[in-house]
């Protein structure tokens, strides 16, 4: 828990190894959105990025948080008609407000949930959050190696990969170089869901010539997490689109997250930022 060192639950020795693996030297993908969100586990190193990119993005914690909207309609949708009663979140990040078990559980109490994330911290503070819910793990694992995810015991001991499964991939595709083949990976995921599953993702979006200020803030942002945080791509449409291959695509579609099927009433924040982070819903017949 970074500056104020909280960690419940394990073992001693457990917290000595994480303390280990965790490199407070530079900055890290989960804790920057962590401090996006408002969370407070994140070091110095990763607010030097989140401030540096909020001087060319200003309304980025509006999209960090549209996006965990985003998130929790789109698993109260899963878990409540569709009827999802298993979900695999790849790229979970740090525990924060509405937890996808948590809104799944709201609904389905016997909902099973398990979270992958390749950044040591979010094992640590995921174990101690999920330490008394036992339909739900979490797995330190990398998207790059996505048949390790499938075959990975704690993942096959709560999913059954025989029934539907909710495939979570909100704001991860993004940060996968395009020579890792992020659209080869997600094809492999798709292909070990059974039918009746659903694919949900987030995506940083660059729109482009038709909206010249959006796409400039897209390429100036790209250039910043890449040079600080190694990873960010801000893809377009069609290569967004591409992850979800031949699966139908819900309604509305791939859209800014706040056109997504939103509540009544929900307040929406329309910067420049919002034209760059889209997601989508779709089904596997
Ligand atoms: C921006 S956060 C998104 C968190 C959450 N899914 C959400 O949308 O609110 C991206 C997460 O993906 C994780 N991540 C990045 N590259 C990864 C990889 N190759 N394998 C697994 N997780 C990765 C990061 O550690 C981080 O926690």
């Amino acid at each position: 828990m970074a500056d104020n060192d909280q960690h419940e639950g394990g073992t001693p020795a457990e917290h000595n190894r994480t303390h280990a693996d965790i490199d407070t030297s530079k900055p890290s993908v989960s804790r920057v959105y962590d401090f996006m969100l408002g969370g407070k586990d994140n070091f110095a190193v990763d607010r030097q990025v989140a401030e540096a990119a909020l001087r060319i993005a200003p309304d980025a914690p509006a999209a960090a948080r549209s996006n965990r909207a985003f998130l929790r309609r789109v698993v109260r949708h899963l878990a409540g008609e569709a009827g999802v009663r298993q979900f695999l979140d790849i790229g979970s990040g740090l525990p924060t407000q509405g937890n996808v078990h948590e809104v799944a559980q709201q609904i389905a109490p016997d909902a099973r949930v398990v979270y992958v994330d390749n950044d040591p911290i979010v094992l640590a503070h995921g174990r101690a959050l999920l330490a008394k819910n036992g339909g739900t793990t979490v797995v330190e694992a990398d998207i790059r190696a996505p048949e390790a995810i499938i075959d990975h015991p704690a993942v096959r001991s709560l999913i059954d990969f025989e029934q539907p499964v909710g495939l979570l991939l909100f704001g991860i595709l993004h940060h996968l170089h395009d020579d890792e083949e992020p659209e080869a990976i997600a094809a492999r995921l798709r292909a070990a869901l059974p039918s009746g599953s659903y694919v949900a993702l987030s995506h940083f979006h660059n729109p482009g010539p038709d909206m010249p200020e959006v796409s400039e803030q897209a390429t100036a942002a790209e250039k910043l997490f890449n040079e600080h945080l190694g990873t960010g791509r801000w893809r377009t449409r069609d290569e967004i689109l591409a992850y979800f291959g031949d699966l139908q695509l819900l309604e509305p579609g791939l859209v800014p997250l706040a056109e997504w099927r939103p509540d009544p009433g929900e307040p929406v924040e329309r910067g420049i930022t919002y034209h760059t982070f889209v997601g989508g819903v779709a089904h596997k017949p």
